[in-house]
């Protein structure tokens, strides 16, 4: 039998469309799932009369493939992706490539590139984003690791991913785990994006009262500007259409208040943390989901605490607009809090990113894809040291502009009980950023008076004690 050009390990929903999408451009496939039914199911259901090639062990895929090998595993991150690492070592030659197309931590990744070199196989950590369709018909691949293997591999992820004007929603990022590291900043602007959406939900339905129809017709009248215009706001629309049949009521009424989390949201405030990057909309999208989960003493204190939102009675249609410009400015703010993450990533871990490449892959395919991404692309093409996206010209004059009703949002919102921590946040990251003196030199003057910390003077060079005690 002739040899296959493409492996594809693991066929969960991602790594099924992965596989036929890689067929569908062209190339043959070989597969192999470690549960045998699920490769008989995907033959019989999904790949018959396909180039795609069913095998049974790793040995057998691994005999089946052209050389130099090319491999993507698409199995749940984590330990899976160590034990099929240490199954397929011993088969493969150097030269081989392996691709992890899975949610896998960056640090992982770094460490399997590190031990895959020494052992002259090619590795590549690739973050894949775009749900299942986009796995289908085209998604936002985020490679990073061997820049030899990415060059092999160009051919077939070029065609393979999402397809934009300026070109498919791929390039290669940067080394070792710059893939995945890249992947997971992408997911904590996601975070800080939908909670945002929700947040605008929130106030839109409890503190206006519109119903389903009239969420519907805002989102997708938001969803059409320039501005607002992305993949999650038009989702977000067509949720308050959907009718469930069990119930006949709308969808999302009926649905738990509870977000789950895979870790990815997590992981981004945790690298920010480390790398002392501040990225307070995001990190308060993950404490929201976090406050989600606590439903059942959630629903005791409703009462105890006496929590009601109140009604907005003004000028509502006004306020609509005003709470559409408010929201470009809090998803600027997600964004850019993402971006400077990435930038001081790529300083401490050499990645050599290229920002304005960054946003360009995610304009297609991806979850957060959206308009704006041509403006962030830009700002970053124009300036590729630029200091924070909020500096962009395009950006800080929208921003001023939209300034007043930003604050009076946040101001209507908190005066009608309706928390909304991740505009708050944006807002208050706004602010800090833009100011020149902030109230830190009471933080140190407390540090010092306490611990002896010391601090640094406005007037003159040097550290400074001061025994605080002896002041009258
Ligand atoms: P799902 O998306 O269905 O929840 P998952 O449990 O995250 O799937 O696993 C995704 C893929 O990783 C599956 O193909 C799974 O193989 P099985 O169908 O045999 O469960 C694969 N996988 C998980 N752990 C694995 C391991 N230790 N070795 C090999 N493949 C593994």
């Amino acid at each position: 039998m002739s040899q296959q050009q493409f492996g594809l390990i693991g066929l969960a929903v991602m790594g099924e469309n992965l596989a036929l999408n890689v067929e569908h451009q062209g190339f043959s496939v070989a597969v192999y799932n470690r549960t045998t039914e699920k490769t008989d199911k995907f033959m019989s259901e999904r790949a018959k009369d396909k180039k795609i090639q069913a095998t049974y062990s790793p040995k057998e895929l691994v005999n089946s493939l052209e050389r130099p090998r090319k491999i993507l595993m698409m199995v749940r991150a984590g330990k899976a992706v160590d034990a099929v690492i240490s199954q397929l070592k011993p088969l493969l030659e150097p030269g081989d490539i392996l691709i992890d197309g899975g949610n896998s931590f960056y640090e992982d990744t770094a460490r399997r590139s590190q031990e895959l070199k020494s052992a002259n196989l090619e590795f590549i950590g690739m973050g894949v984003s775009g749900g299942e369709e986009g796995a289908l018909k085209g998604p936002s691949l985020m490679p990073g690791g061997s820049e030899f293997a990415y060059e092999t591999l160009e051919p077939i992820l070029t065609k393979i991913a999402a397809q934009v004007e300026d070109g498919p929603c791929v390039t290669y990022l940067g080394s070792g785990g710059a893939g995945h590291y890249v992947k997971m900043v992408h997911n904590g602007i996601e975070y800080g994006n939908m909670q945002l959406i929700a947040e605008a939900y929130d106030v839109l339905n409890h503190g206006l009262g519109l119903d389903n129809e009239q969420l519907h017709s805002c989102f997708s009248a938001w969803n059409a500007t320039e501005e607002l215009n992305s993949y999650l706001m038009e989702i977000t629309a067509n949720i308050f259409q959907y009718i469930d049949p069990e119930s006949n009521t709308p969808l999302v009424d009926n649905i738990l208040d509870v977000a789950e989390q895979k870790g990815t949201g997590r992981w981004t405030v945790m690298g920010a943390l480390e790398l002392g990057v501040p990225v307070p909309t995001i990190s308060a999208a993950v404490n929201a989901r976090t406050m989600s989960a606590f439903k059942k003493e959630r629903s005791i204190v409703a009462q105890a605490l006496c929590s009601t939102i109140k009604k907005y009675q003004v000028d509502i249609q006004s306020f609509i607009d005003k709470l559409r410009d408010a929201l470009y400015c809090a998803q600027i703010c997600s964004y850019a809090e993402g971006m400077e993450l990435l930038r001081a990533a790529s300083q401490v871990h050499d990645y050599k990113l290229n920002l304005s490449e960054v946003a360009r892959i995610w304009k297609g395919g991806c979850i957060i894809r959206a308009k704006c991404l041509d403006d962030i692309q830009d700002a970053f093409r124009q300036k590729p040291d630029l200091q924070n996206l909020l500096l962009a010209r395009n950006f800080k004059e929208a921003i001023l502009n939209k300034l007043p009703v930003w604050r009076e949002v946040i101001a209507t919102a908190v005066a009608l009980d309706i928390p909304i921590p991740a505009f708050s946040a944006s807002l208050a990251y706004f602010n800090t950023y833009r100011r020149d003196r902030l109230p830190q030199n009471l933080i140190q003057a407390q540090r010092d008076y306490f611990g002896s910390h010391t601090y640094e003077r406005i007037d003159k060079p040097g550290v400074f004690h001061t025994e605080w005690n002896l002041v009258e």
